[in-house]
């Protein structure tokens, strides 16, 4: 009776608790019967051979079964008292839970971060749509090309092999987010470098690192390049692939240079962005690619501002289920 009593109690405590939702672990009770019952089975096995077999066992045989026995049979009372302090404990512990706990539980959880990756070829647009983005919502941007020509940058200025991966490594670790200088780094034969080293796996590793927890600032942030929505934040819940012909690619460029009063030859620019595009397209490591779940924004005959009303309604959209 007294056993039927105890495990009912043991195990429907509990039982209880969790039914109720009232988050508890059912382990440890369960390993507490378990504990129980062996006990019982342990001790009648032990009775059952001293009864049988006393007469022929050694003398410190049967002392130690008896004294083994005896173990047992205290802590078989033991045991479930031990099992109801601790259920009696978990149950005022999670009633206190769940009472004071109410209110917060049902107010949506704070959203501490959100991201936005933005991935997309050269000049594709990625860059102005991801600061136009990164200003309208007050996130923060990180444009992670500039990370690969920073390493390219700091090679080249120590005459450096740009296919040393242990120097490029190293470079990479060395990188610092707050010190990215577009004006310096934006050079041409800086981003020609950067895209050979960004080949190598240590240098994508190490500068994956930083962009991913550059990525969980509050209260979002924005990161455009190339592998943002496929390795570095996969699961980001907002990613856009912003891509357009290579010919309308080579025409911003060129009138990009030609603004800036810079002489610029158009199908060399074309040639140029061609055989990047195959370069960030064919390495093994991170190849630019649409994530599986990016929607894709083709910018050859669409304005930046129109860009930005489609991605500003996907954001939105995804903002209002991350409040939930
Ligand atoms: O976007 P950009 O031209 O500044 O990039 C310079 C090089 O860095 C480019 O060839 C590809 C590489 N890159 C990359 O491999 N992964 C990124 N996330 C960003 C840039």
């Amino acid at each position: 009776m007294f056993f039927l009593l105890t495990s009912f109690t043991v195990v429907a405590i509990p039982y209880v608790i969790e039914r109720f939702g009232l988050r508890v672990r059912f382990g440890l009770f369960a390993l507490l019967f378990w504990l129980f019952v062996f006990q019982f089975v342990l001790i009648f096995s032990i009775d059952a051979l001293l009864q049988n077999f006393a007469t022929s066992m050694p003398d410190w045989l049967e002392s130690m079964l008896t004294t083994l026995g005896g173990f047992a049979f205290v802590t078989i009372g033991i045991t479930p008292i031990i099992t109801l302090v601790l259920a009696a404990a978990y149950l005022l512990f999670a009633l206190g839970q769940w009472l004071f706990d109410k209110d917060e539980k049902d107010l949506p959880t704070p959203q501490t971060h959100f991201t936005v990756a933005i991935d997309g070829p050269a000049a594709s647009g990625k860059g102005t749509l991801a600061r136009r983005i990164a200003e309208a919502y007050g996130f923060h941007h990180l444009d992670t090309g500039l990370t690969y020509r920073a390493v390219a940058k700091a090679l080249m200025d120590q005459n450096m092999p740009l296919d040393d991966e242990f120097l490029a490594e190293k470079a990479a670790r060395s990188v610092d987010l707050t010190k990215l200088d577009r004006a310096v780094l934006s050079a041409h034969a800086v981003g020609e470098a950067a895209s050979k080293v960004a080949v190598m796996p240590a240098v994508r590793r190490a500068l994956v690192a930083m962009q991913h927890s550059f990525a969980e600032r509050s209260p979002g942030a924005v990161l455009d390049g190339r592998d943002i929505g496929t390795v570095v934040c996969p699961d980001a819940p907002v990613k856009l692939y912003i891509t357009a012909s290579p010919e309308a690619r080579a025409r911003r460029r060129y009138d990009e240079i030609r603004s800036n009063g810079g002489g610029a030859n158009y199908e060399a620019i074309l040639e140029d962005l061609t055989r990047r595009d195959a370069r960030d397209m064919g390495r093994t490591d991170s190849p630019l690619k649409p994530a599986a779940d990016a929607h894709l924004l083709d910018t050859t005959e669409m304005d930046i501002e129109t860009a930005f009303l489609s991605a500003k309604t996907l954001i939105d959209q995804a903002l209002a289920k991350n409040t939930h």
